[in-house]
């Protein structure tokens, strides 16, 4: 009689692999195209349709809507403002970028041309993993909200890294959470994962939002953290 070890010796590891699978009843991958080290789209799946992420994205701040509202500013541009906002008395923006010719220009992390709680609600979409000086970026946005007023964040995790700029923080809603409590010790602030297996696989090959049902986007895996939202109430 031969023993596992040796039929393992005798067939090696990838077909012991096989064998395990097929003896067991375990699923095997039927890979189809996905079977590739390259992704389907190298743009996210902005030229298919909506980038996945996104989906989560648009979901927390249509459940944000309420509180974007006076004096908003935003990174780079003014799209979530317009269309996420209402009763907007002041509309700004901030970015290190003059291209973007934004109100502020300036490093966050310095940005003392900005006056104290001058602002109702701070919107940085997809931003935070870009800010190198992340702990003194996060204080200044803080400073630059008034008492009582909110900062609203969404980070990209389980997403490919942006090739063409520095992209630094992609951490869990547990990294995030550590980093909130540093530089946000005495805020209301709330950090959650969306996601899911199938979402950030479909993230990380640039799969499309319309490729995929809101019912599979929806199962929420705290494995799997294709975006993490914040949301936090100064005081
Ligand atoms: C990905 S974009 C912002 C989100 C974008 N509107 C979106 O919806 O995906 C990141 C922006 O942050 C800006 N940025 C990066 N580092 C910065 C810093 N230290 N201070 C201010 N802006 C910064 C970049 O110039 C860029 O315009």
């Amino acid at each position: 009689m031969i023993g596992g070890t040796a039929i393992k010796a005798l067939l090696g590891p990838k077909w012991t692999t096989w064998a395990r699978t097929v003896t067991r009843g375990m699923e095997r991958p039927a890979w189809g195209n996905l079977r590739r080290v390259t992704p389907i789209s190298a743009r996210y799946g902005f030229d298919r349709g909506t980038p996945i992420d996104r989906y989560y994205v648009d979901k927390f701040f249509t459940a944000h809507r309420d509180a974007i509202t006076g004096r908003v500013i935003e990174i780079q541009t003014r799209d979530h403002i317009r269309r996420y906002g209402s009763g907007i008395v002041a509309a700004d923006t901030l970015d290190i970028d003059p291209s973007f010719q934004p109100t502020h220009c300036c490093d966050l992390a310095h940005a003392d041309r900005v006056p104290s709680g001058s602002y109702d609600c701070f919107l940085l979409p997809n931003t935070l993993c870009f800010l190198r000086n992340l702990d003194a970026s996060l204080r200044e946005a803080r400073r630059i909200v008034r008492p009582g007023g909110i900062i609203l964040a969404t980070v990209p995790g389980f997403v490919p890294l942006t090739a063409d700029v520095e992209d630094y923080w992609h951490a869990s809603a547990a990294g995030w959470r550590v980093v909130a409590a540093r530089v946000w010790p005495d805020c209301d602030t709330t950090v959650e994962s969306h996601g899911n297996c199938l979402a950030a696989a479909a993230a990380m090959y640039g799969i499309a939002v319309e490729e995929l049902t809101a019912a599979e986007l929806d199962v929420h895996d705290p494995r799997y953290p294709v975006l993490v939202t914040i949301a936090c109430r100064t005081r």
